[in-house]
């Protein structure tokens, strides 16, 4: 079973990654920020308490995350496993999973953290574009879609993410370090957590990735 958390900071490619990994394991692919976002673009209650906190680049209180994800989790597709991006972000939240997975059968038993220093995070967020129909990702310096402005996987329109600016990222980086880079050594605890180095190149993470997954499945 694969019941899957990929962490990491801001840029660091989880989405990229996810991408990929969900099509090759055929794994739903819960994304708290694409969650939050598509929730935004459709004026929902939730969106309209979410907005000003995420386009700031503040993260969205815990009780709301938890209860999100608690619902997601509890459908049936999560039932054959199930990769989480961008969730757990702080120790509350990972306490909170560590309660409630084994309580709808959904424990978490794969950490996948990836790193890439400062500079380049803030790099790959200046060029990133973004699906917003499939969540997909690209950059306009490194990883243009065939077509310019048009993803390559569903045919939507690319847009750049309203927390891509250097005031918004600054606050998610600092927000990363203080809240969640804490998670690397609760999950060290629990004997769940691997390393990958995000520098290495797209193809080298998604190959090192999905051989730890193989391994696991
Ligand atoms: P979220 O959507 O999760 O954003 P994030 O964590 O800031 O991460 P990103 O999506 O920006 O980066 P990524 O790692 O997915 O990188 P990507 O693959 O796109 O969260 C957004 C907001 O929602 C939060 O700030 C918060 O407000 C709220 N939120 C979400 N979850 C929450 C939670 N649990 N609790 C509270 N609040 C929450 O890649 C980036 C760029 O790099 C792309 O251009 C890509 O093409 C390029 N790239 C990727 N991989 C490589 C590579 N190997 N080499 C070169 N370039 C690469
Ligand atoms: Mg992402």
């Amino acid at each position: 079973m694969l019941n899957i958390i990929l962490m990491g900071p801001p840029g660091a490619g989880k989405g990229t990654q996810a991408t990929r990994i969900i099509d090759e394991f055929n794994l739903p692919h819960i994304s708290t920020g694409d969650i939050f976002r598509e929730n935004i673009s459709k004026g929902t209650e939730l969106g309209l308490k979410a907005k000003a906190i995420i386009e700031r680049g503040d993260l969205v209180p815990d009780e709301l995350t938890i209860d999100l994800v608690r619902s997601r989790l509890s459908q049936d597709d999560c039932a054959k496993g199930y990769l989480l991006d961008g969730f757990p972000r702080t120790i509350a939240q990972a306490e909170a999973l560590k309660t409630m997975g084994p309580e709808i059968g959904r424990a978490v038993n794969l950490v996948v953290d990836i790193t890439v220093p400062d500079e380049v995070l803030m790099e790959r967020i200046a060029g990133r574009r973004v699906c917003p129909k499939c969540g997909a990702s690209y950059n306009v310096n490194t990883m243009k879609p065939a077509k310019e402005g048009i993803c390559d996987r569903c045919g939507a329109e690319l847009i750049q993410r309203k927390d891509d600016n250097p005031e918004s990222f600054k606050i998610r980086l600092d927000n990363y370090y203080a809240q969640t880079a804490p998670l690397v050594d609760f999950y060290k605890a629990e004997g769940l957590y691997h390393h990958f180095d995000g520098m290495i190149g797209l193809e080298k993470v998604s190959a090192e990735i999905s051989e730890l997954l193989k391994a696991n499945q």
